[in-house]
């Protein structure tokens, strides 16, 4: 077996499936530009250093050894940063990915895995979302995301490109061992901040909306385990490369839970009270994203395992406390 060439590998979901592709016995290689990922995240898997979008790279880091596929996770991954510089996200998400897949194409790799996401859904019309529901996109994010999900359409029409778009929903939780964990700067998702307040009690945390038409007023989302999430890039891996069609399916429980519901239990993970204040919504975030569950069953034989909130509250809480300073980079 060759080389799965693994684009943004050092980032949160990169660097967790980067563990379990080592650990189910892949080859693997890391191309990332650290603008974001942690070099303690590779856990020492080989890595480049360099941008995507340095075509004369690509061409070395594909040209020079068998490559079996591409798992593409490097990508700018903020609402609201996409809404006030989409230049930003065009350029680093849609522009950059196409010059990946060109010369995917180019160098005859057979298989990539997108990291899609569940924005591509907008709004979602407040239903449980399946993979046949309308692609909507309000915000550049979710129309970047779309916009790779039809270039990978075309591709494969017409030059045999098989690709599986995974589409996630609320990635959150951490490694069960202990060696990875999410450390993103600014942190902006809930999880982290939500431990943050627990463990250090600085008074800062804000729920974004308590007015929304859900059971307690505050948004609901459907948090997804990121080891299940690795787990389901290394199946999709798996069935692509055994011949499978392509395929375009949502990573997400079916259980929605609220804001409050998610501070609740990070009370009870900590046994102690979380403050909180009561703000205005944040712009563009809708009341209601959740899968609805099935259709990475059927495909990848895929079942989120560990993404009850007590086991994703549990491996943050435990990440968070042991690394104060994150990796500390
Ligand atoms: N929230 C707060 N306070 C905070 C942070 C978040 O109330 O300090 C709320 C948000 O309003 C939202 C929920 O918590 O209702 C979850 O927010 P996150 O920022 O954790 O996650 P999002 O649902 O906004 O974003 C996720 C991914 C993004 C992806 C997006 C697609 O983390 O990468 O889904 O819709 F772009």
């Amino acid at each position: 077996m060759g080389t799965v060439l693994v684009t943004g590998g050092a980032g949160y979901i990169g660097s967790h499936t980067v563990k379990a592709l080592r650990t189910a016995g892949r080859d693997v290689l890391v191309l990332d530009d650290f603008s974001e990922g942690h070099r303690a995240a590779l856990l020492g898997a080989p890595c480049v250093t360099g941008s995507l979008a340095d075509r004369a790279l690509l061409d070395r880091v594909l040209g020079g050894r068998r490559i079996d596929a591409v798992i593409h996770f490097a990508a700018r991954c903020y609402v609201g940063e996409s809404v006030e510089d989409p230049r930003r996200y065009w350029r680093a998400n849609a522009l950059t990915t196409f010059g990946l897949l060109d010369a995917v194409v180019e160098h005859g790799v057979p298989v990539v895995v997108f990291s899609s996401s569940c924005a591509v859904y907008g709004e979602g019309r407040g239903r449980a979302l399946s993979e046949a529901s309308p692609r909507e996109p309000v915000n550049p994010y979710g129309r970047t995301k779309a916009a790779v999900e039809w270039m990978l359409e075309d591709l494969s029409r017409a030059h045999g490109l098989r690709y599986a778009a995974l589409r996630y929903f609320n990635a959150a939780g951490a490694d069960p061992d202990g060696d990875l964990g999410e450390d993103h700067d600014p942190e902006t998702h809930l999880v982290p901040l939500v431990i943050r307040e627990a463990l250090h009690g600085e008074g800062r945390l804000r729920v974004f909306g308590t007015d929304y038409r859900t059971r307690d007023g505050t948004c609901v989302r459907d948090y997804v385990h990121v080891t299940d999430l690795a787990d389901a890039h290394v199946r999709a891996l798996r069935v692509l490369e055994a011949g499978g069609e392509s395929l375009r399916v949502n990573l997400g429980t079916g259980r929605g839970r609220s804001v409050l519901e998610v501070i609740r239990a990070v009370e009870k993970r900590g046994g102690r009270p979380v403050r909180w204040q009561a703000a205005p919504r944040r712009e563009g975030d809708p009341a209601r994203l959740v899968a609805k569950p099935g259709g990475a069953r059927d495909a990848l034989g895929w079942e989120p395992r560990r993404s009850g909130l007590p086991a994703i509250v549990d491996t943050a809480w435990r990440w968070h406390e042991r690394h104060p300073e994150g990796y500390g980079e």
